[in-house]
């Protein structure tokens, strides 16, 4: 019977820090098709792991280094990779090293901004998770870093690799649901009523580096709830599910509709029923207008449960002639009958036949199916290939960059509790200088971004 190690079980003494493997070559120019793309990962807890998996999975990658603030994490990783990674707790000892051609950020979204610009000046290539950024002046700056050092760039969503999201993407291009008026997506998990639940703080668990896991962020008592994997639901570290799975889901949304930026911004919601230390609402919803429509939303219902609409879908669009779903490994068109509207100057008895006539209305389009499953493995290839030929990933560092400000965009409308319009060249709020405040913050001594 195989055994599969977890990493509770796993606590042998593996870690080693500074390790070398025992690799040299020199990171000059293009890489043969044959060569392997050394990578070292930054953040190897829960995604790190998933993305190790990812990697693993082409021949041509080789993870030569790793770095995590928590013991217990590192030395399962570097257990499971084999062959003596070099093990570090502080990235930027990483970055130092000449045997490594590209990294992988996995760490929580406040780092992603220092750890992806050190990463492009150090001359690493960068695959850096969603979302990009917590704030919009950290992913504008490392929009400018990556072109100043000419660096290959791909951020965490995979469903841009997916052919099921292309396939969209195409199908709407054609015209195939007719213009796209709106569009939304959801999420709903019902956490009620204790969700995360309210532990008290406390000293961090062993191995565990509180300090460097706080970085920039203000200097906090350690709460488990603050801490590895929960930090998704506090401010300082996060933008809350809008940020986690929005990405995801403006991304998607963005490229199908060929819009990268919304004209304007609302939301509104609360902490209604779960009963946790959360910082972000249990239940909302946010608008955005594109210009000249979509006008696009995200749900999030984390209390209460069930497929919103009778539908398990993530997102769908609607369009003068159909809508499209885009369920986890499946796309479906439906048509909508279109319905002429009753001339008003007729009679009450005309109108009833008109209405009648109107639902025996002929589909203008025919439903259509196309299932695929969503592989993070897909996107680490494009990242690999990009990194190799230097040709652009699917999701550069400038369309992650926007697909995650408009989700950013979200939280500071609710936090402002108003209708925002937005100048997406300027990256600036136009109708209220307070907002304007939100775009970015201030980092905890010594840390810096510049
Ligand atoms: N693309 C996806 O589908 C997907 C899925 C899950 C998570 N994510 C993203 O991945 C990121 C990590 O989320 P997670 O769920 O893996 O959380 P996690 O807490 O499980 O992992 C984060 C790891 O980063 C480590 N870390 C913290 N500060 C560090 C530092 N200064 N240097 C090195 N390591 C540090 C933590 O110790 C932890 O092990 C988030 O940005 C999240 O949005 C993406």
């Amino acid at each position: 019977m195989s055994h599969k190690l977890t990493r509770r079980e796993f606590s042998a003494g593996l870690l080693a820090a500074g390790t070398v493997a025992a690799v040299q070559r020199s990171t000059s120019g293009v890489l043969g098709a044959n060569e392997r793309v050394r990578l070292g990962i930054i953040g190897v807890g829960n995604r790190g792991d998933q993305l190790l998996n990812a990697f693993k999975m082409h021949d041509d990658a080789q993870i030569t280094a790793i770095c995590d603030v928590y013991d217990p994490y590192l030395e399962f990783c570097a257990h499971k990779i084999g062959g003596q990674p070099f093990v570090t707790k502080d990235y930027r000892r990483l970055l130092d090293r000449n045997d490594i051609d590209a990294v992988i950020i996995a760490t929580p979204d406040h780092w992603h901004a220092l750890q992806f610009v050190d990463a492009c000046r150090a001359g690493k290539d960068v695959f850096v998770e969603k979302p990009l950024s917590l704030v919009v002046a950290e992913g504008r700056k490392m929009v400018e870093v990556a072109q100043e050092t000419g660096r290959i760039t791909q951020m965490g969503v995979q469903r841009r690799s997916s052919a099921l999201c292309r396939k969209a993407a195409e199908l709407v291009a054609e015209g195939a649901i007719g213009q796209v008026t709106a569009a939304r997506c959801s999420f709903v998990r019902n956490e009620w009523p204790m969700g995360i639940g309210n532990p008290p703080d406390g000293d961090p668990p062993p191995g565990l580096d509180w300090d460097m896991f706080l970085g920039p962020a203000p200097e906090r008592p350690y709460n488990p709830n603050r801490g590895l994997y929960m930090f998704r639901w506090f401010r300082d570290y996060s933008g809350g599910q809008l940020t986690n799975f929005g990405t995801h889901f403006l991304d998607v949304i963005q490229w199908v509709i060929g819009k990268d930026a919304p004209l304007s911004v609302m939301a509104a919601g609360g902490k209604y029923a779960v009963q946790d230390n959360r910082e972000f609402p249990d239940t909302q919803e946010v608008l955005w207008e594109y210009p000249g429509g979509p006008l696009v939303s995200f749900t999030e219902h984390s209390a209460s449960g069930g497929d919103l609409y009778g539908k398990p879908a993530h997102i769908e669009f609607r369009g003068t002639k159909g809508n499209l779903y885009i369920h986890f490994h499946r796309l479906e068109i439906t048509s909508t009958p279109v319905r002429t509207m009753p001339l008003a100057a007729r009679g009450v008895a005309d109108r009833a036949a008109d209405n009648r006539q109107d639902r025996s209305t002929e589909r203008v389009i025919e439903p259509f199916e196309f299932q695929e499953r969503v592989l993070d493995a897909d996107h680490a290839r494009d990242f690999l290939d990009g990194v190799k030929t230097r040709r652009p990933c699917i999701c550069p560092v400038d369309v992650g960059h926007r697909s995650t400000v408009t989700t950013l965009l979200g939280n500071i409308a609710f936090a402002r509790q108003k209708r925002l319009e937005w100048d997406a060249d300027r990256e600036r709020f136009t109708n209220d200088p307070e907002a304007n405040k939100l775009l970015s913050y201030e980092y905890r001594a010594p840390w810096k971004l510049d």
